[in-house]
């Protein structure tokens, strides 16, 4: 089954509206509709750059997702977010579970199942992200840890949601660090997920699901993963905050799209 590419950039506490904003306009300008048609773009901003950043991007295909979500709709709730708010200023996608609010915010995997099951009610696309941390890789638990974190969300999931799932393996060892897996290696556990989900559901549901790789990526090395045959994009930090490596790395996908056939 061909999954289209996926490049989406999370850009956690960084950058003011009006410098989301400057960043719109040039990655608009930049942005060739006709070369990029392979790719699906997203761009993760802070939640006060949501709606003015969604309407920028209103008529192009660049898209807009929410970094995290509250439980709830609406409510006396001071200082939370629903994905209902977060959907109606115009996300579209939000990241579940990143390991920065497992880490700083103490979300363990029972809410993170919370949150996917509240995004999905919101009509929101959850990105469940996943990834061991450093100790765990040295006891080899790498496999057993993204079981469990993914379990934890697929128990109770009806199949017609699983599909809407996107599940992005950031080894937290990584995030940041300019440390990368192998590519083989990250094809590997990505692999292991997949296999997860046909275990869970069907072959077709883990065939349909995309799975992205997130950790020090860069231009420099965003081919090789998403050129894996389970990996088939990446969540990117660091990277993404400046418009001119967002675009070598959307030109560096491209180019693998077209050296694979297309
Ligand atoms: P990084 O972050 O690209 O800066 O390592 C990735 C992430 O946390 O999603």
């Amino acid at each position: 089954m061909m999954r289209r590419v996926l490049l989406a950039a999370n850009w956690k506490m960084f950058k003011t509206v009006p410098a989301a904003l400057a960043f719109g306009r040039e990655l608009l300008r930049r942005y060739d509709a006709d070369a990029y048609s392979a790719i699906d773009v997203m761009i993760f901003p802070t939640a006060l750059a949501l709606w003015p950043l969604s309407q920028r991007f209103a008529g192009s295909p660049i898209q807009i997702g929410a970094q995290n979500l509250d439980l709830g709709t609406e409510g006396a709730m001071t200082g939370a977010l629903s994905g209902y708010l977060l959907r109606e200023a115009g996300a579209e996608y939000v990241l579940v579970g990143h390991s920065e609010r497992r880490q700083h915010f103490g979300e363990g995997d029972e809410l993170v199942a919370a949150k996917v099951q509240a995004a999905i009610s919101a009509h929101l696309h959850p990105i469940l992200c996943v990834g061991e941390t450093a100790e765990e890789r040295e006891r080899e638990e790498t496999l057993a840890v993204m079981h469990r974190q993914i379990g934890a969300v697929l128990q109770g999931l009806a199949t017609y949601d699983a599909i809407k799932l996107t599940v992005a393996y950031e080894p937290v060892w990584a995030i940041g660090s300019g440390k990368v897996p192998t590519a083989r290696d990250a094809n590997g556990v990505a692999a292991a997920i997949r296999h997860q989900f046909s275990e869970q559901f069907s072959s077709e549901v883990a065939d349909s699901i995309r799975i992205l790789y997130g950790g020090s990526v860069s231009p420099k090395n965003i081919r090789e993963f998403a050129e894996a045959p389970d990996i088939d994009g990446a969540l990117v930090g660091g990277a993404s905050l400046d418009v001119e490596t967002m675009v070598a790395m959307m030109e560096s996908l491209v180019h693998q799209e077209g050296e694979n056939g297309g």
